[in-house]
């Protein structure tokens, strides 16, 4: 039987911990690749040394030849540049488009069968390179986001209400910027919704933090997060590889879907081997369709724009 194969683009902070992860979930082989020498390689082999304390079995190779992600089974794009203090995710548009654009084309060279979860910033609008350079099934082509955003959501939620995050289930909408959508009525802890444990002011204040959840990491840090995101790639494909048909906000192509009109967009999904197999429908209240429609016309800026650059 074929293992899995999962490429993941981009060595750096990301793609590493991409990586990682994936490896101690077992989720099959790793082809690290990046354009800096040595970076992969040398991450890949630590990583594969590092598999005899940690109980994983797959190989994990780094490299600088797309050859060696030959029929991959995902993609997982990570390459590009991360913000630095001061940045907006916008402001990477121009540069990152052109990674995603070079790195997508040798991803759908290679493996033409693979599906693409892209990580890099501005989210909706590199998914949407990606869509358009791979021409493959729109099923196939997703961003991670939804699954950061909820995350953060969680963990601030639990930090509040001193419980396991482990009970607490979110959702969010709306593209990866500061007017994403999170939808309290749709997020519970132990099933009991939170409006129920919270008051508004507090929700509000958490919703706050999730919203800036991204830069409040850079300003500490002085460069963008990898943990927290590499943790949400590596939820989406493992989603996929195991046909789990997981519930992720995620970035997913919308047409009739809420009315988006053939967008990317951050949606609640069902993943799973098909890819993107569902986009669910939430009936939204008249303030979250508004705050939809908002970060909607955000990501159709932002895509217009992209696509004057390609
Ligand atoms: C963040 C970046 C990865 O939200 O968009 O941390």
């Amino acid at each position: 039987m074929k293992r899995n194969k999962m490429t993941i683009v981009g060595a750096g902070n990301v793609g590493a911990t991409t990586a990682h992860i994936a490896a101690t979930r077992q989720l099959g082989d790793i082809v690290l690749i990046d354009i800096v020498k040595g970076l992969a390689e040398g991450k890949a082999l630590d990583m594969a040394e590092a598999a005899p304390v940690q109980l994983y079995d797959s190989h994990i190779v780094g490299t600088l030849d797309w050859k060696e992600t030959s029929d991959s089974d995902i993609v997982i794009i990570t390459s590009g540049l991360p913000r630095k203090a001061g940045m907006s995710r916008d402001d990477l548009l121009a540069k990152n488009a052109q990674i995603v654009k070079e790195v997508s084309s040798q991803a759908a060279r290679y493996s033409p069968d693979s599906m693409i979860i892209v990580v890099c910033n501005p989210l909706d609008a590199m998914v949407y390179v990606a869509s358009k350079v791979t021409g493959f099934a729109k099923n196939k082509v997703m961003g991670m986001a939804g699954a950061l955003d909820a995350a953060r959501f969680s963990c601030f939620l639990a930090m509040e209400l001193g419980v396991s995050v482990e009970e607490i289930k979110c959702v969010l909408m709306g593209g990866h910027g500061d007017d994403m959508v999170p939808l309290p009525r749709f997020t519970s802890v132990g099933g009991i919704p939170i409006g129920e444990l919270l008051d508004e002011d507090t929700i509000e204040r958490l919703i706050g933090r999730t919203r800036n959840g991204g830069i409040e990491v850079v300003n500490i840090l002085g460069s963008s997060a990898y943990y927290a995101p590499a943790a949400g790639a590596v939820k989406m494909a493992e989603a996929i590889l195991k046909d789990k048909k997981t519930v992720i906000p995620c970035c997913a192509y919308c047409d009739s879907e809420y009315d988006a009109g053939g967008y990317f967009v951050g949606v609640p999904a069902i993943l799973g081997g098909e890819g993107v197999e569902k986009v669910i429908e939430l009936n939204l209240n008249d303030s979250e369709h508004r705050q939809f429609r908002q970060s909607l016309a955000h990501v159709k800026e932002l895509v217009k724009k992209v696509d004057e650059l390609l």
